[in-house]
């Protein structure tokens, strides 16, 4: 993924803002979050908005059957993210459901991933000639509690954090968090395997926007080679962090 957009910014007048709009095809291509950092052959729908008028499937109503209303709602919306990033495509809507773990079931010959949090919903998808695995995140642009951090940190993941400091109103705790999220996300569908926090060991550059993570455990074959690193980019816009992390199907 390359581009001077994908640098980090942050605009502190928006923290309180939000987007505008109703609908999974609120935001325009390239003017949410997500869609400034991934690479074009990633389709990308984000929105704002639960769009009360979504229908989902009879398959995909019963994984959601019981759930609270805010539960249903982001899955809804992500499930409608999903088939509008896939239509984007040429893709044609069908039900996407939860496979082993969670793991979102794409339709053959594609790979994707959907983050929802509040007041952001998104779902990304790629054709997999190009990309054999994607995983995005957001969370809110807030400090993580300390044992949180404790919890999810490596190696000298904390040092590189506190070296980071909180310039341009980043909170890189949060950032991290979000990164080895987005990571999981990406070595998930390539593995059938957990990864632990302490089994990604992530490096930010903060002038670049960008993040690489080291693996600590054997990784997958990625065409023909041992995947050793997961890179992805990061953004903090309107109070939220993004990260999105991709791995091409050519190294
Ligand atoms: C699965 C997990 C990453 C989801 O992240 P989250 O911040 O809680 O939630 P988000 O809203 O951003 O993402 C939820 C979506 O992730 C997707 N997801 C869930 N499990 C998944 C998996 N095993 N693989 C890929 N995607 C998955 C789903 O699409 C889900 O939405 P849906 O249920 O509505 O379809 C998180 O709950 C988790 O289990 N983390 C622990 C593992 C980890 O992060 N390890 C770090 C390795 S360095």
């Amino acid at each position: 993924m390359g581009g001077a957009r994908a640098r980090v910014v942050a605009d502190p007048a928006a923290v309180s803002g939000g987007f505008s709009g109703a609908g999974a095809e609120a935001l325009a291509p390239g003017a949410g979050l997500l869609g400034r950092i991934l690479p074009p052959e990633v389709a990308v729908v984000e929105t704002s908005d639960d769009d009360r008028g979504v229908v989902l499937f009879p398959e995909e109503e019963a994984a959601v059957a019981g759930a609270v209303e805010k539960r249903r709602r982001e899955f809804t919306t992500g499930r409608a993210c999903a088939r509008a990033a896939l239509a984007r495509l040429g893709v044609p809507p069908a039900p996407l459901l939860r496979g082993l773990r969670g793991a979102p079931q794409w339709p053959t010959g594609l790979v994707g991933s959907i983050t929802h949090c509040t007041g952001y919903r998104a779902a990304g998808v790629a054709r997999t000639q190009d990309i054999v695995s994607l995983g995005l995140d957001t969370e809110p642009n807030q400090p993580l509690p300390a044992w949180v951090l404790e919890a999810i940190t490596c190696g000298g993941e904390q040092r590189m954090i506190a070296g980071l400091g909180t310039t341009a109103g980043v909170h890189w705790d949060r950032l991290l968090f979000s990164a080895k999220e987005s990571v999981y996300k990406a070595w998930f569908p390539l593995t059938q395997r957990w990864l632990g926090f302490d089994q990604a060991d992530i490096t930010v550059d903060a002038r670049e926007g960008s993040f690489a993570a080291r693996l600590l455990v054997p990784g997958p074959l990625v065409a023909d080679q041992p995947l050793t690193e997961i890179h992805g980019r990061c953004l903090a816009d309107r109070g939220l962090v993004a990260t999105a992390v991709v791995v091409p199907a050519r190294t």
